[in-house]
């Protein structure tokens, strides 16, 4: 029977903080440090922080807890996840079709992920000799005119990327995270406090927390959700993948909590990192993605040691990359390979090159098919990413929560979250039933039917 069909297992994490680092390290990543701070920047600051947060507590850590009980229930990939503990509730197999939506959602995210993460693998060099003769403007142009440049470090990243997938769950990346996020979090501390000490950090500060909702727009709102569910991995699988590798004995609610607060934290650093050097500078804060690199670069030229610790941060960040791309990866090689439709490594090398592939359409959108439109008049780039952010990931976490919410059998649910003060049980239920599925369709329809009279009478 196709219930009991034996799936092959992927192992478990080894130890309590596996889970944590593997979860943190895919939840931060270039969408704290590179997205974060240009979609603030590119809507106007304080209002969207304000709102982003607003999401992360209502809507995102809800449904992060259950993505994880649905993945540690059942030991499997996103997929076979879905439909067995939609068996198990006596519900119906089209649950399913989350898990395959979330694949698909991976692999377009991973596709323009790569070409910005190749930027970053190319910025490593580029901060070592970068002496200031030409403006970081500048530099970053030069770098993303080239379509040939673009494509060499993508391919280089979206290699490495495999080769960690392809080792496995416990060797690959279980042992990378451990080392590499507690690096990462230090030197974004100390740029934190060169930025105070080099910047403008008062403006940055009303800049980033002084909200100003006059111009706050539905299409804000969404922007806003859309982040919150990207930066936390959420909607599309990859931490109810990894929820499946974490050991029975850990407590899933305030695992969920730190990986939720970490993630928020370099959120926030990277944009006390990032903004007072802009003002500093008169830079452009709504300049779009290349807010990360020309801001750091341009410290880095005026910074003693610059050279030196340039490349470090570009290092890290890069690795911070890594590390969200693999859970990217993840979903579906799980998938293929506990099928025994291919092995771990095939799995890994036919995903790797389908995202590839696609991959070519988002670096080619910076240069030679900047004025190609494919979703109103976003490019290539910014059509994968308003496609998967915008539209994938909410779905999915909206019908994760619904499923949660109001399929899934109580008692699978209470066994996986174990001994919980009862309010806070309550509390989690009650947003995942009610206000996290109304706060996602909310945002939807006003996109849909654009509610923006409500922001503009809110607003006088
Ligand atoms: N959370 C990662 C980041 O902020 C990106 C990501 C999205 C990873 C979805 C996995 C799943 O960079």
């Amino acid at each position: 029977m196709e219930i009991q069909k034996q799936l092959k297992s992927h192992g478990a994490w080894v130890g309590k903080w596996t889970f944590i680092l593997a979860a943190t390290g895919s939840a931060v990543g270039l969408g704290n440090i590179w997205g974060f701070p240009y979609k603030a920047g590119t809507n106007g600051g304080g209002a969207f922080v304000l709102i982003y947060l607003g999401c992360i507590v209502i809507i995102g850590l809800p449904i992060m807890i259950s993505e994880i009980i649905i993945g540690r229930r059942s030991g499997n990939s996103p997929i076979n996840a879905m439909r067995k503990v939609a068996i198990d509730s006596g519900q119906t197999q089209a649950w399913q079709l989350v898990g395959w939506s979330g694949i698909f959602a991976g692999a377009l995210i991973l596709s323009f992920y790569s070409v910005i993460a190749g930027i970053c693998l190319n910025y490593i060099f580029i901060a070592v000799s970068s002496s200031g003769a030409i403006s970081a403007s500048e530099e970053f142009g030069n770098v993303i005119s080239s379509p040939i440049n673009l494509l060499f470090w993508h391919t280089l990243f979206m290699v490495l990327t495999t080769l960690i997938v392809a080792a496995g769950v416990k060797d690959g990346i279980g042992r990378m995270v451990k080392i590499l996020m507690p690096m990462l979090g230090f030197l974004m501390i100390f740029m934190v406090i060169y930025s105070i000490i080099n910047g403008d950090f008062n403006r940055a500060m009303s800049f980033l927390f002084a909200p100003d909702f006059s111009n706050v727009t539905s299409d804000t709102v969404l922007q806003a959700m859309g982040q919150a569910f990207f930066s936390l991995s959420l909607g599309m699988g990859s931490i109810m993948a990894y929820g499946a590798y974490m050991p029975k004995n850990q407590d899933i609610t305030s695992t969920s909590f730190t990986v939720a607060s970490l993630d928020t934290l370099v959120a926030i650093l990277a944009g006390l990192a990032i903004f007072p050097i802009i003002f500093a500078f008169n830079l452009e804060p709504g300049s779009g993605p290349g807010l990360v690199f020309v801001s750091m670069l341009s410290a880095f030229n005026q910074m003693q040691f610059g050279q030196l610790i340039g490349p470090i941060f570009f290092i890290l960040l890069s690795v911070a990359a890594l590390s969200s791309s693999i859970s990217l990866l993840e979903p579906g090689v799980a998938y293929l390979s506990e099928e025994g439709i291919l092995s771990r490594g095939q799995a890994a090398i036919a995903i790797s090159f389908f995202v590839w592939v696609l991959g070519i359409g988002s670096a080619l959108s910076f240069n030679v098919w900047s004025d190609f439109h494919l979703i109103s008049e976003k490019n290539f780039l910014d059509s994968m990413d308003f496609l998967a952010n915008q539209i994938l990931l909410p779905l999915g976490g909206m019908l994760i929560a619904i499923f949660v919410g109001w399929f899934m059998k109580e008692s699978l649910i209470k066994d996986e979250i174990g001994a919980i003060n009862p309010v806070i049980y309550y509390l989690w239920r009650f947003f995942v039933r009610f206000i996290a599925p109304a706060c996602v369709a909310y945002i939807f329809l006003s996109q849909i039917f654009d509610l923006n009279w409500i922001f503009d009478f809110y607003s006088g």
